[in-house]
């Protein structure tokens, strides 16, 4: 197939576009590069030796988007575009409607008019809230507690209704669990601007020694060591659902959604041991207070993703450590100041 990859150059994305080629199919990235560079293209293509037609192009410029489209006469669309700082999607959270829901309609608007209907879309676990009830079905209620998450779930309705207007729109919602981990080869990997956010991305700078120490959002939950559980997910398994996903949808319309998690849960001390024995390195770390808006526990039931799509995770959190500790240690700085200025990906 040739396949619209949004968001391409991004964390998920780049690992997606390398699963992609690799079974064969042609891609095609548009990304504005607000949280991603094009090295990651330029390594997918050393990686692959196949081409990657790369287009920088922001999902608002709704007449860009459309020449994009007419040239492209794509059979498929994986949109990952997105913003996803919870945090800053409070305290911006305009910026988070426009870029997330108003970009999605230019997406969907651009399909319908060149008739392309067939969409992978990458949904969140956050789409659940705080549930207590786990494991996570697809069936759990939907309770976005920010901003972010509520584009989510926005986008979500958006595309029942449009799935529900018209019958040859093949859709399937993701809804990913805690992505972590890296392409074993080390090449591309996740590269956070700034301090990040996430457990696993912090543990790594700690362990490369680019910060001092991590600290736990709470150890009074009800949980066996006191610290928040979560379901964390090898970045290659993910891009596998993906796979899977659009094999499903070929031959099917209508709209699908699937949890991809392990299933698993795991506490922050294990991810923090489970890291320090992957990279050999000490980790230190400090009790602080509970993060606002933290579940105690979050774990997908996977169950509906094995029996439709045949798909599972197979990669352990002590495989996940590795790989994303492999992508650290090569590349401290991330892209920036590793990057040994391959060619350019192709331009449109
Ligand atoms: P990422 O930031 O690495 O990738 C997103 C990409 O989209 C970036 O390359 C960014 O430059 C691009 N982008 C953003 N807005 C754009 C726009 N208006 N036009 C064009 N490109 C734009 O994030 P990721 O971790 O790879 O996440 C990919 C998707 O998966 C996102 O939609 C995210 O919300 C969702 N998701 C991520 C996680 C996670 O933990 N990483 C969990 C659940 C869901
Ligand atoms: C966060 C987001 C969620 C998003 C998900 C994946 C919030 C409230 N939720 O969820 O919307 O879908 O990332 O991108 O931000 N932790 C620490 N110390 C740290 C960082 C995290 O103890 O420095 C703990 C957290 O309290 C949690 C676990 O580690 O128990 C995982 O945190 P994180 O990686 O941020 O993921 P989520 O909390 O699942």
């Amino acid at each position: 197939m040739k396949i619209l990859v949004t968001g391409g150059a991004g964390f998920i994305g780049s690992h997606t576009v390398l699963t992609l080629l690799e079974a064969g199919h042609e891609v095609v990235v548009i990304d504005n590069l607000v949280n991603s560079v094009v090295d990651s293209l330029e390594r997918i293509e050393e990686l692959t030796e196949k081409k990657i037609m790369f287009k920088e192009m922001d999902l608002l410029d709704y007449e860009g988007l459309l020449s994009v489209f007419a040239e492209g006469r794509f059979d498929s669309v994986v949109h990952f575009a997105g913003l996803k700082a919870v945090g800053e999607s409070a305290t911006e959270p305009l910026r988070y409607y426009r870029n997330n829901v108003a970009g999605t309609l230019n997406l969907l608007d651009c399909m319908q008019e060149t008739a392309v209907h067939r969409l992978v879309f990458s949904s969140s676990a956050t789409v659940y809230g705080a549930s207590e009830a786990v494991p996570l079905t697809e069936d759990s209620p939907l309770e976005a507690m920010n901003p972010y998450g509520r584009t989510k779930q926005q986008i979500e309705e958006i595309l029942s209704d449009l799935s529900a207007s018209d019958p040859r729109w093949g859709i399937a919602v993701l809804r990913y669990f805690n992505p972590v981990g890296a392409h074993e080869s080390g090449r591309i990997g996740e590269d956070p601007k700034g301090i990040p956010n996430n457990l696993l991305p912090y543990v790594a700078q700690v362990a490369a020694g680019r910060r001092d120490k991590v600290t736990i959002f709470g150890d009074d939950y009800m949980t066996e060591d006191g610290t928040g559980i979560r379901d964390y997910i090898h970045v290659m398994d993910l891009a596998a659902g993906h796979i899977a996903a659009l094999d499903f949808l070929v031959p099917r319309t209508g709209i699908f959604r699937w949890n991809l998690g392990t299933g698993r849960g795991s506490s922050v001390i294990e991810v923090i041991s489970a890291f320090a024995e992957a990279s050999g390195r000490p980790i230190p770390y400090e009790v602080g207070p509970r993060r606002p808006g933290d579940a105690a526990v979050s774990y997908a039931d996977p169950t509906a993703a094995f029996t439709d799509l045949g798909w599972r995770a197979h990669r352990n959190l002590s495989q996940m450590c590795t790989d994303h500790w492999g992508w650290q240690e090569a590349n401290p700085e991330g892209y920036a100041k590793t990057a040994d200025h391959a060619p350019p990906a192709s331009c449109l």
